[in-house]
């Protein structure tokens, strides 16, 4: 049925339809009419959801705090799935990754060469000159924040430092490319020319994904791309920017007996940063980080 101008915005706004969408819509339409990737609507949340995605986005950002303040040599990762799990649950939510997809734990844990999805375990003992990503993902009411940062265990090599640094440059500087009519290969474009640069490689085939109502959404947000290609960004997407960055090639292989846990295959070091972010008119605003 076609929306009428006096209507009510289907994005909930509460605007009408001629002071809200309309002529947005109608530039998105003639965009792909040209050839390029718009968002469905079901991708543009509305203020209610962005609000239960900030709440849950403010639990995830305060696990991953204590994490910072905790976190240290001797602890094993297991130690720090047992702490975000009771604060999560402490605080009203569910840590997402328990039993996603047979998934054993409630966070990921990936140390050194481990790229994502590492498994906590109480073997794993963190020593001095280690790095750690913890990646958590909470759900509150419903709604779903996803963050990731890098830990160093004690002195870590300058390279190392080195990393941890560019990947977090990446996300940050890929944020400023975020905002209305942006495209998703803009993000892609200025990340991978960071690392780039840098002398590393950075995961073309596990990157970001639209977040908020679910864990994983649409789009897939690839961590390489190309100036004004991909999907057109609009208010009110919600998705995360989490690129992995190898010191070393580009190249991983699954653990054959977890059916998880992701290493680069020449064994080097691998980072990563993740933030979930929502598109807004002129800019973005970080959810979780
Ligand atoms: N949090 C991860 C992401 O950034 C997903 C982990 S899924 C799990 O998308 F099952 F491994 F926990
Ligand atoms: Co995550
Ligand atoms: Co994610």
């Amino acid at each position: 049925m076609k929306i009428g101008r006096n209507d009510p915005c289907w994005c909930k706004s509460g605007k009408k339809y001629k002071q809200c969408h309309e002529s947005s819509d109608e530039k998105l339409a003639m965009m792909k009419k040209h050839g390029a990737e718009v968002p469905a609507k079901k991708l543009i949340k509305t203020p209610a959801q962005l609000e239960g995605i900030r709440k849950a986005g403010v639990v995830n950002t305060a696990a991953l705090d204590l994490v910072a303040e905790k976190i240290c040599a001797g602890m094993s990762t297991e130690d720090i799935n047992v702490l975000v799990h009771n604060f999560i649950i402490d605080n009203g939510g569910i840590p997402a990754c328990l039993d996603y997809c047979g998934f054993p734990k409630s966070i990921c844990t990936s140390v050194n060469n481990v790229i994502c999805h590492g498994i906590p375990d109480a073997n794993e003992i963190l020593k001095d000159g280690d790095i750690i990503n913890v990646d958590i993902t909470t759900i509150l009411d419903g709604y779903y924040a996803d963050a990731s940062r890098m830990f160093c265990i004690g002195e870590i090599s300058e390279e190392a430092k080195k990393l941890v640094a560019v990947t977090k440059e990446a996300v940050d500087l890929s944020l400023k490319e975020v905002k209305a009519w942006a495209r998703l290969g803009d993000i892609g474009e200025v990340i991978s020319k960071h690392v780039y640069a840098n002398g590393y490689t950075v995961l073309r085939d596990i990157g970001g994904h639209g977040v908020g109502n679910d864990f994983h959404e649409d789009p897939y947000v690839c961590h390489i791309g190309t100036r004004g290609t991909g999907m057109v960004l609009m208010p009110g997407m919600v998705f995360t920017i989490e690129p992995m960055v190898n010191m070393g090639k580009e190249a991983f292989f699954q653990d054959a007996k977890n059916g998880w846990t992701i290493y680069t295959k020449d064994g080097s070091l691998s980072a990563q940063w993740e933030y979930t972010i929502a598109v807004t008119e002129d800019g973005y605003e970080i959810l979780t980080h």
